[in-house]
């Protein structure tokens, strides 16, 4: 009875194998530093904080006093107690904000994945789906029982065999993809996905996850900053990377909206966010509409961490400049030593990602906009010096705390 001998020897396989995962405990607010349990305060570069807006002060305030109107909690799902004003209000926010015609709010964008996908394909339906896309695309489309077609990443050609392969022997077709991949940080190409969808008459739906609010000149995302929004009626994006504080949403048409509210179970039986998160997001949203400069700081300082990596010849970067500036290394030990180097010689949190969530090990580094230029030319230089010797090199570098 309850025998747990399989976890541990699962647990002493992760170990083994390098991949055993552990939580670091912060002690302060989400910001371009941290302070950690344990006393040791590192430069932040593992984050989703892109604007810097999970710790402003306007932001708290709407938190704080939708939490002294409506209470911390919701008391229950959207479709029962779960709908205050607030939620309404975020909703009509969401679609004016991403230029649609309605918007559902979801508790997080894994939530919205997994119940636009599984509310709208059905086994009877193809899906074309890029082999990066987030996991919570995947576990959609496997809770939504449809055919699924793997196309290589960012691959057209490969999806276009894949859709003429199986043109007609299904109801419906979908093509889905992320805008900007989170663990690569390289573009989907929208515009060949778009020719695709209209030749192959498929429904398309991008994950705008790491572009909302800091593409487009009304920050919305990829898809208006290329002018695509007509052919990508239906996108998913979240509020808890640029947006600074947590919760999902899908904008797209009202009749498609009125169908998710009805049919998504991630909305339907699941407690609605509490009214101060949603109070502190509609403040979150209304600040990236007014504050280009926050998303100008950002990229500059993407721009410079990018370029000044990329001199350094023994760095394998990803292709595109985007926030989501990725190192790769041949294997789960390089990254894994050069990881910690980083966290404990240099004070620098540049997070390592290995397998299962990708296949390539790499460390993925997100400066944020409030990094000053100090931060970034540190971390710079923190790769220069690993990057020559990684055994011996002497630490010269005045170390930041
Ligand atoms: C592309 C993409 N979609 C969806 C999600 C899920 O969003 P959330 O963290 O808000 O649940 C993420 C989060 O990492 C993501 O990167």
């Amino acid at each position: 009875m309850n025998d747990f001998t399989f976890i541990n020897e699962e647990l002493h396989s992760l170990t083994e194998q390098g991949l055993r995962r552990e939580l670091k405990t912060i002690l302060t607010a989400g910001g371009p530093w941290a302070e950690l349990a344990g006393g040791k305060r590192v430069l932040q570069f593992g984050s989703n904080n892109y604007l810097g807006l999970a710790n402003h002060p306007e932001i708290i305030n709407a938190n704080k006093s939708a939490a002294s109107k409506y209470g911390v909690g919701s008391t229950g799902s959207r479709l029962l107690s779960g709908t205050t004003e607030l939620h309404v209000k975020l909703e009509k926010a969401i679609a004016e904000f991403e230029g649609t015609e309605s918007a559902i709010f979801f508790s997080s964008g894994y939530a919205a994945n997994v119940g636009v996908l599984s509310a709208l394909v059905s086994k009877e339906d193809a899906i074309y789906s890029d082999e990066l896309n987030h996991a919570s695309i995947i576990d959609g489309i496997k809770l939504s029982g449809a055919n699924k077609f793997i196309y290589n990443h960012n691959d057209c050609k490969n999806l276009e065999e894949l859709l003429l392969n199986n043109k007609d022997k299904y109801k419906k077709s979908f093509i889905v993809t992320d805008s900007v991949f989170s663990m690569d940080g390289d573009i989907a190409p929208l515009e060949e996905i778009a020719k695709l969808a209209e030749k192959y008459n498929c429904i398309t739906l991008v994950d705008e996850a790491h572009a909302t609010g800091i593409f487009g000149k009304n920050n919305s995302g990829l898809l208006e900053e290329l002018n695509l929004q007509q052919y990508f009626p239906l996108k998913i994006g979240t509020c808890s990377k640029a947006i600074g504080i947590e919760g999902g949403f899908c904008a797209g048409p009202k009749e498609v909206i009125d169908l998710l509210q009805n049919k998504a179970r991630s909305f339907m039986f699941s407690t609605s966010t509490s009214p101060a998160i949603t109070g502190a997001i509609l403040k979150s949203i209304e600040l990236i509409k007014d504050g280009n400069w926050r998303k100008e700081k950002l990229w500059q300082n993407a721009k410079l961490l990018y370029t000044g990596l990329k001199k350094n010849y023994k760095l394998k970067l990803n292709k595109f400049i985007t926030p989501i500036i990725c190192i790769y290394f041949n294997t789960t030990e390089e990254v894994m030593h050069i990881s910690d180097r980083l966290f404990h010689e240099y004070h620098i949190w540049a997070p390592a990602i290995r397998p299962p969530s990708v296949k390539k090990p790499r460390i993925r580094l997100t400066p944020i906009a409030t990094h000053s230029e100090d931060d970034i030319n540190y971390v710079i230089k923190a790769f220069d010096h690993l990057s020559k010797d990684i055994k011996a090199e002497p630490l010269s570098l005045e170390v930041r705390h």
